[in-house]
């Protein structure tokens, strides 16, 4: 398996261009299957998950094309399958938001629980729900979402218990299709949400609320082709902000979105970086000053990202005072805290809450994450560590950074992947 070997201390300096959005791009591949006519996306990002994406999208007869630059096209003239098999939807929990769409075009999916922790930690009883309410007939049987609606899909007003991502994307491609008029209310209000409805109303989706809690669908009787541009990766930004304040760095993100980064550079500014809002960019740097510890809680849009929570934590293991990192989103996502221990960080959890007590130095070691964003925590933790630091199991990077190691590479960090057997 490939490990990427870092010696750090390098402060990074340069240009990095943002991709485009992962969890954007995943929920706009899956709502392609709501018409039969070609959709075209481009900034997509060259990524594992992508190629999982469109592999599953391909057992319900999408024809789907990688164009290259980014560009990729998916045709769905015909839904000739509406089974998401396990061994595809255990690679990636986002395959649940073809639920959605095939129930609402063909009246029938059947769609594979996610796997390991899913059930239990990460749930789907709040989709479920949804498109019940929508009039959907699902049971669960022999560890598949079995959808059915013998009599199509029919608008109503959806009240999410707890804000859902997936769920509030799931409903909006359902009701996209659905016959009258669906509320959803407490709707997951992240970027990613815009950005899906922005594509569903080029493909002739009538939707009002963008950007609120409360959604309002009126479905149409067929949706049509279109063009999309993927928006600007916020955690990609994120990372490689953090990447610069914690190695006393400079770095240009071209093409990053400011509008949606706020509740990600306030905090790293508080810490004592300097972010410049620069017209195409945003620049991050920290020059010899230290970093003052600064206390975040992980929440919904337009509160700080879980997707940046094992990152800020990297830098306030090496601030100069102590940072309380809360986490509500989902339980128990210190998988880094043991890790980040093993570089010599002094973290006590408690519950929901890590106390982060900073150090002078982490020391680079060998290290492994069990998911995506704590993984890249061990990077950036590598990047400022004394030494060589090992990171196994990269496989989770690839499914979420595009060319991570060359971005940083240009900035002049000492990095390298390293074949595995
Ligand atoms: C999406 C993101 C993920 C991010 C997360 C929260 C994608 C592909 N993934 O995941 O990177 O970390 O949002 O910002 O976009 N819940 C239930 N029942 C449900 C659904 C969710 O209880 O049916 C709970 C979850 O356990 C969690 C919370 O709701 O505690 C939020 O999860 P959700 O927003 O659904 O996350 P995802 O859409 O899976």
């Amino acid at each position: 398996m490939d490990s990427i070997l870092i010696r750090g201390g390098n402060p990074l300096r340069g240009t990095i261009q943002i991709s485009g959005a992962k969890n954007a791009a995943l929920p706009l591949m899956t709502a392609t299957l709501l018409t039969d006519e070609p959709v075209t996306l481009t900034n997509v990002p060259a990524l594992a998950d992508i190629r999982t994406m469109a592999e599953l999208l391909a057992e319900f007869g999408c024809k789907a094309e990688d164009q290259g630059n980014n560009s990729w096209q998916f045709n769905t003239p015909e839904i000739t399958g509406t089974v998401a098999p396990y061994d595809i939807v255990r690679k990636m929990r986002a395959s649940v938001l073809v639920l959605g769409p095939l129930l609402a075009r063909t009246g029938e999916a059947k769609v594979s629980l996610p796997g390991g922790c899913a059930i239990g930690t990460r749930p789907v009883n709040i989709h479920i729900q949804g498109l019940e309410a929508l009039g959907a007939e699902i049971e669960i049987e022999g560890g598949y979402i079995h959808a059915t609606a013998p009599r199509g899909l029919t608008g109503t007003t959806v009240t999410m218990p707890v804000v859902s991502v997936g769920a509030t994307e799931n409903l909006l491609m359902a009701a996209a299709l659905a016959e009258g008029t669906t509320v959803l209310e407490n709707a997951a209000r992240e970027p990613e949400i815009g950005d899906l409805i922005d594509l569903l109303v080029a493909m002739g989706a009538v939707v009002a609320g963008r950007g609120t809690d409360r959604i309002t669908i009126t479905g149409q009787p067929a949706l049509h082709g279109a063009a999309h541009r993927v928006i600007p990766d916020r955690i990609e930004t994120g990372t490689f902000a953090v990447a610069a304040a914690i190695t006393g760095g400079d770095i240009l993100l071209t093409g990053a979105d400011h509008d949606i980064v706020e509740a990600i550079l306030a905090p790293l500014q508080r810490s004592g970086a300097s972010v410049d809002l620069l017209e195409g960019g945003i620049r991050v740097r920290r020059d010899g000053a230290g970093i003052l510890g600064v206390d975040v809680m992980t929440e919904p849009y337009p509160g700080f990202p879980t997707d940046m929570q094992a990152q800020f934590m990297a830098l306030m293991s090496i601030s100069h005072s102590a940072a309380m990192i809360t986490e509500t989103i989902f339980e128990n996502r210190f998988m880094h805290v043991p890790e980040l221990g093993r570089m010599g960080a002094d973290i006590t959890v408690h519950d929901s809450s890590a106390m982060v007590r900073g150090v002078r130095r982490l020391k680079g070691a060998p290290v492994m994450a069990t998911d995506l964003r704590a993984s890249v925590s061990l990077v950036l933790a590598g990047l400022a560590a004394e030494g060589e630091t090992q990171v196994n199991r990269v496989y989770h990077l690839d499914r979420g950074y595009e060319r991570l190691e060359e971005k940083l590479k240009a900035c002049g960090a000492d990095i390298e992947r390293v074949s595995g057997n």
